[in-house]
């Protein structure tokens, strides 16, 4: 029997989370550890991998931010263009350092087209560039979850997840359940069993107990332990989280 106050103490790192479980890995630069001044547009795309083919448009730009090279993998480069509307591939010539990125990001429904440094995290895109500061940034290294997002369906660690790897994903931050002035079920359901203390946590608990219940809308109390189980909350308000989630799943929507 698990102990009431832990949510975690009987499961290991939840399956839900693969690409938040890598670890650091996803906070290395894309272009590998050398020199980024060595880094080509060609290594670059390898390196890369799934950016090129979901809707990223990398700029060179050293020091004067982003120059959009063309709409194809054209070597050449065809001068600024604009963004294409399903994504598109472009690089810096070889021998130039990639320093900035453009990739569109589809959240809370709404495509956004945001300038990033190849390295920079989904969490802090959503907090600096797109001023989502619901979606909170605690260990930063994938191990308390505080930073859950939801991208197609799948809760994820946004510390952990390059946004220039995220492009044409959808992703579903806290400010995205809401409907209008009225709170998500689950929402609600954190609110009415007090189930925080701080709120640090809650977002990430929330986007969590939310995509669960999308999967699996009746959750018995062991499945709901072992699918909070990566998430922490300092302030150990467990029991009621756990009743929030109990209560949330008694609801007919999410
Ligand atoms: S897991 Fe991302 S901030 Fe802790
Ligand atoms: S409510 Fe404070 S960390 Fe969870």
């Amino acid at each position: 029997m698990a102990n009431e106050n832990d949510l975690f103490d009987d499961e290991p790192a939840k399956s839900a989370k693969p690409a938040g479980r890598q670890g650091s890995e996803g906070r290395q630069p894309a272009g590998g550890g050398a020199g980024r001044g060595s880094v080509t547009r060609r290594r670059f795309l390898v390196g890369a991998g799934t950016a090129a083919a979901a809707g990223v448009a990398v700029g060179t730009g050293v020091t004067a931010g982003i120059t959009m090279l063309g709409d194809d993998d054209d070597e050449g480069g065809a001068g600024p263009a604009a963004p294409q509307a399903d994504g598109m591939t472009l690089g810096a010539p070889d021998g130039v350092a990639v320093t900035q990125a453009v990739v569109k990001l589809n959240v809370n429904g709404k495509d956004e087209w945001v300038s990033v440094a190849p390295n920079q995290s989904l969490a802090e895109v959503l907090r600096e560039n797109l001023g989502l500061t619901g979606t909170k940034i605690g260990c930063d290294r994938s191990e308390c979850s505080a930073c859950t997002v939801i991208v197609d369906d799948v809760p994820l660690n946004s510390c952990s997840l390059l946004a220039i790897r995220e492009g044409g994903k959808k992703i579903v931050t806290i400010e995205g359940l809401e409907q209008g002035t009225k709170l998500s079920t689950v929402q609600q359901a954190f609110l009415d069993n007090m189930g925080l203390q701080c709120g640090f946590c809650t977002p990430g608990q929330i986007l969590q107990a939310t995509a669960l219940l999308k999967r699996n809308p009746k959750p018995n109390e062991a499945e709901i332990r072992r699918e909070m189980a990566g998430n922490m909350c300092k302030c150990a308000a467990y029991p009621n989280i756990l009743a929030a989630i109990q209560a949330a799943a008694k609801a007919t929507t999410v």
